[in-house]
């Protein structure tokens, strides 16, 4: 058609409302042209979405992804948390740092890959008194059906090669929720989303939390979480020494 269209409507309501009924998931249409021209588009219609905006709080951002728009490898994360919202950048907070040292462990930079998210806005808990919001929860699946098209255009956008899921939340989001009980029961394989093959992993969040909770030793989780970044790098074809090969290993 020649330009970016929405087939939703408005539903500006206050940020500390209780959960609300969100539309049909939107009808994502890119304008025809360079991938440059199409992602700007894409990024607008997400920045500028009426539902979108309706779900951040005054002065947060609605989050859309970012990288190389040539990226062989592209990360799903789950939604913004509270320094993502903030800076209106997807894995900016904690989560983000160790997934940046992750991608610096492959032997690229942040710079290299394209980072999204299923959903474009953070999850809404109740507000504390002065309007801000304490702690994360997980998106609902109409959340995350709604939010869908945005991430499935940015990957037919940049074309990736790889798609990695980082969390349950990611594998549902992009594989169906009926086909992911567990993250055993998708992690050390390849699945398949829209023709390209997808590795799911651990979230950083995950990662650290655990670490954090003394429940599994940190080298054990994170030489798991390695054991997947190892399979993507793989399949990259991105050269890997003696020495990442056995990251993590003590
Ligand atoms: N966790 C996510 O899943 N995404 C972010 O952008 C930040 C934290």
């Amino acid at each position: 058609t020649g330009e970016s269209r929405m087939a939703v409507s408005s539903l500006r309501q206050p940020a500390n409302a209780a959960p609300r009924l969100l539309p049909p998931p939107p009808d994502v249409v890119l304008p025809i042209g360079d991938k440059t021209a199409r992602w700007q588009a894409l990024r607008e219609l997400v920045l500028n979405h009426p539902v979108c905006q309706a779900h951040v709080r005054p002065g947060k951002q609605v989050v859309f992804g970012v990288g190389n728009l040539d990226a062989r490898i592209l990360f799903v994360g789950e939604a913004p948390g509270a320094e993502e919202e903030q800076q209106g950048e997807p894995f900016v907070g904690p989560a983000g740092q160790l997934l940046t040292r992750m991608i610096k462990a492959m032997g690229l930079e942040r710079s290299e890959v394209y980072i999204g998210n299923i959903m474009n806005w953070r999850p809404e808990l109740p507000s504390r008194a002065d309007g801000t919001q304490v702690g994360n929860r997980e998106p609902t699946l109409e959340e995350i059906a709604f939010c869908l098209p945005f991430i499935t255009a940015q990957i037919d956008v940049v074309s990736p090669a790889i798609i990695v899921a980082l969390g349950a939340t990611a594998a549902r989001g992009l594989l169906g929720p009926h086909n992911v009980r567990t993250m055993g029961d998708v992690r050390g394989r390849w699945h398949d989303f829209r023709g390209r093959p997808l590795r799911v992993t651990y979230h950083p969040s995950y990662l650290l939390r655990k670490v954090v909770e003394g429940k599994i030793p940190e080298q054990r989780a994170k030489r798991a979480a390695w054991e997947d970044y190892l399979a993507v790098m793989e399949r990259a074809v991105l050269p890997i020494t003696d020495k990442q090969r056995s990251f993590f290993l003590q």
